[in-house]
């Protein structure tokens, strides 16, 4: 029967966040006799409630006529106007509602569809077409590169380079490589980024959208989160603030993150009209867009005052989740001083401790000894080997008995 599928599927290993799902669940009865319920910090998904406001609607919604039927792929017009409404208020960017926003079912089927739009699939690994990716970076990229039958090539973000790589470079690593820039259809950034929370610039957009415009190719920014800064750190942008954006760029928003709404599966992409346009097509031979009451609660959160103070209240929460994991890292004994944590995001970036080898053997080793589950920083890229990441998604009191576990059972920076 596995002959049957085609090279590209035969050659994916599950997603890793449902790989560590499953180990936890097998080993959820013994950790929990020895006091080490598992504690979650590896998915991206916040624990709290959603806005009381998306309740409402999506329960008054449900009791309308006509909801219950198939929507348009593309999305309700009370959604799409929505998110043109957003766009204005958030970033002063017009968006033509008819021809440039599209409805999601979550921001990863997006991504994951434009760059199967994008790639001409081929095993011939001298023939792949290659989309740029940011290394570490969202560890779906690469899985959605691969299952297209093209190749993913990392852009390495370092602290050296205020993780915003010079984009030539990245010309001359790769044609050292033995890659041609002509296969080249897509560069993809990620501000704030998922692992490290690192934000970029306006003109770092700015030199994006024109790399993209000199090669040729498509940017695609994902803003998943955009709205996840902390208090005084500067908002991060939309790429439509920089020129000529349109001409070259897609945008994907997602509504988890900013309203912890993971499992309503919904978000948005806009931009340039002919990928929009082409993006749409292929989705509505695979897809018949989202449940209308989902639409309807997420256009009614995305403008209201309700869903500015809830984006605002989870940032302070994750700003004081971050705190009491840093004060209870340096107590370890990790270098915190010099590890810059990120004021976007509710991700921590941390090194293992000297004395492991890899992260995989320290993330196994701290969800079999204190039920603590992180992802090792290799999942994200080459660059992650060596690094952890956490997800401050618990809730605070998970957070101080995360710290107290790692004590007791030894886990310091040796
Ligand atoms: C960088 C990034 N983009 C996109 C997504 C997908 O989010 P969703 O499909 O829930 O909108 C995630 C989820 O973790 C992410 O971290």
């Amino acid at each position: 029967m596995k002959d049957l599928f085609n090279d590209y599927v035969q050659s994916l290993e599950t997603y890793i966040m449902f790989q560590i799902k499953q180990e936890t669940q097998r080993l959820t009865p013994e950790l929990t006799q020895k006091e080490r319920k598992p504690i979650s910090l590896s998915m991206g998904a916040p624990v709290e409630r959603p806005p009381e406001l998306v309740y409402e609607k999506i329960k008054e919604a449900m009791q309308e006529d006509g909801m219950h039927t198939y929507t348009t792929p593309k999305g309700e017009a009370y959604l799409i106007e929505s998110i043109a409404k957003r766009m204005k208020a958030r970033f002063n960017v017009e968006m033509d509602p008819k021809t440039e926003i599209f409805s999601l079912i979550g921001s990863k089927e997006g991504i994951a569809n434009i760059i199967r739009a994008l790639i001409n699939p081929t095993t011939n690994d001298k023939d792949k077409d290659i989309i740029l990716i940011p290394d570490p970076g969202y560890a779906s990229y690469k899985e959605m590169v691969k299952v297209s039958g093209g190749l993913s090539y990392g852009i390495p973000l370092t602290p050296e380079n205020n993780y915003m790589p010079d984009l030539e470079d990245v010309v001359k690593n790769l044609e050292k490589d033995g890659y041609s820039m002509k296969k080249v259809k897509a560069l993809i950034i990620n501000y704030p980024n998922n692992p490290l929370g690192a934000i970029c610039t306006k003109e770092y957009l700015q030199k994006a959208v024109d790399f993209c415009k000199k090669y040729n190719i498509l940017l695609i920014s994902d803003a998943a989160y955009v709205d996840l800064t902390f208090e005084g750190a500067p908002k991060a942008h939309s790429v439509f603030e920089a020129e000529g954006a349109k001409d070259v760029a897609v945008e994907f928003f997602s509504f988890s993150k900013p309203y912890s709404m993971t499992g309503w599966r919904i978000g948005w992409v806009c931009g340039n009209k002919e990928a929009v346009g082409i993006l749409g097509k292929l989705k509505s031979t695979i897809d018949t867009g989202i449940y209308k009451p989902i639409q309807k609660a997420a256009a009614e959160i995305l403008n209201s005052k309700e869903g500015d103070e809830y984006i605002v209240e989870a940032n302070k929460r994750f700003e004081r989740k971050q705190k009491i994991i840093i004060d209870g890292f340096k107590e370890l004994g990790w270098p915190m001083e010099k590890l810059n944590p990120p004021k976007a995001t509710f991700y921590l970036w941390l090194p293992i401790p000297p004395k492991y080898k890899t992260s995989k053997e320290f993330t196994d080793a701290v969800l079999q000894k204190s039920g603590v589950v992180l992802v090792p920083g290799n999942a994200f890229g080459e660059k992650g080997e060596g690094w952890v990441r956490m997800s401050i998604v618990a809730s605070e009191e998970q957070m101080h008995e995360v710290i107290r576990r790692l004590k007791e059972d030894g886990f310091y920076f040796e």
